[in-house]
């Protein structure tokens, strides 16, 4: 929300499009006319390392593709945890992710690049995004999805730009540590949803309590996602009431929420349709699509 409002303040052209992208957004989600089977994304991981612990082995990174690839697909084995009142809106994100194999200028690639940086840790300011401030430049954002990992100060597990902002710091960026589901991730984030949630963003999606602090009035502009005051943390308990939402409360599980990687293991059927738009609307021009097949 920090990169949200910096853009909001100092770029017209990002105020102008967030309100083309939003009424898009509502128009294609009325039509429901784009993409029906899945998207398949190519990713690029840029690897930006201080000490040499943060410099992930490949098998960290191929970890959290996994993990990208069961929670949009909703083949995550822990999606079974879901509250009952709330199974039924567990939905399949149709979308899949894959490590690049070409590079922007044509050649070969392992869809990783690494860099040492004499940077001790980074913010949300976007500093890791442009070598000239010791990280990595972005790919083409209307081709790759740009994942950063890095060290990240500030107890900040990761940041997103959402979709509408300027396409040299379009991407996520993650903590070293919170990166995958082995090598250097740290219990209790250690599940690669830190990604999951990020990229969530990416796709357009809000938080699930809408971003007023603990008030009642904020919303997502999801429709099947209850009105909630405020994050969540560490494992709730269902049922979690807020904003007067009982009996089934909160939709504490979803991926959108601020929970444990082990307690969120959701996105709702109109986060995917919200999803979907905007791989209709301001994301069209990336990945392409695939016949859906299950898992
Ligand atoms: N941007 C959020 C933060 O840094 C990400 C939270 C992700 N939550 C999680 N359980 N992985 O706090
Ligand atoms: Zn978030
Ligand atoms: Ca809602």
């Amino acid at each position: 929300m920090d990169v949200h409002r910096r853009l909001l303040s100092t770029r017209p052209d990002y105020v102008a499009a967030r309100d083309l992208i939003e009424n898009e957004t509502m128009r294609l989600i009325r039509n429901a006319t784009g993409r029906d089977g899945v998207t398949r994304i190519p990713v690029v991981v840029h690897v930006v390392w201080n000490t040499e612990d943060q410099n992930i082995p490949d098998e960290q990174v191929t970890s959290q593709l996994e993990v990208l690839n069961h929670d949009f697909r909703r083949t995550n084995p822990d999606v079974d945890t879901t509250p009952s009142a709330f199974l039924s809106l567990a939905s399949d994100a149709r979308v899949e992710f894959v490590l690049a194999d070409t590079a922007p200028d044509g050649s070969p690639t392992t869809g990783i690049e690494r860099r040492q940086t004499a940077a001790p840790s980074f913010g949300d300011d976007d500093a890791v995004k442009s070598f000239s401030s010791g990280g990595l430049d972005a790919w083409r954002a209307d081709s790759y999805l740009n994942i950063w990992v890095c060290p990240l100060g500030g107890g900040l597990l990761g940041y997103a730009q959402f979709p509408g902002g300027p396409p040299e710091t379009d991407g996520v960026v993650i903590l070293h540590s919170g990166f995958g589901a082995t090598g250097t991730a740290a219990a209790p984030f250690d599940l690669g949803r830190t990604t999951t949630h990020e990229v969530g963003h990416w796709l357009n999606l809000n938080h699930i309590w809408g971003d007023d602090g603990t008030g009642c009035f904020g919303t997502d502009n999801v429709s099947d996602t209850p009105n909630q005051g405020g994050p969540n943390y560490g494992k709730p308990t269902f049922p979690h009431l807020s904003c007067s939402n009982g009996p089934n409360g909160d939709m504490f599980m979803n991926y959108m929420d601020y929970v444990d990687d082990a307690a969120m293991v959701m996105f709702s059927a109109g986060q995917v349709a919200r999803m979907q738009a905007c791989l209709d609307g301001p994301r069209s021009s990336i990945g392409a699509e695939a016949p859906v097949s299950s898992g």
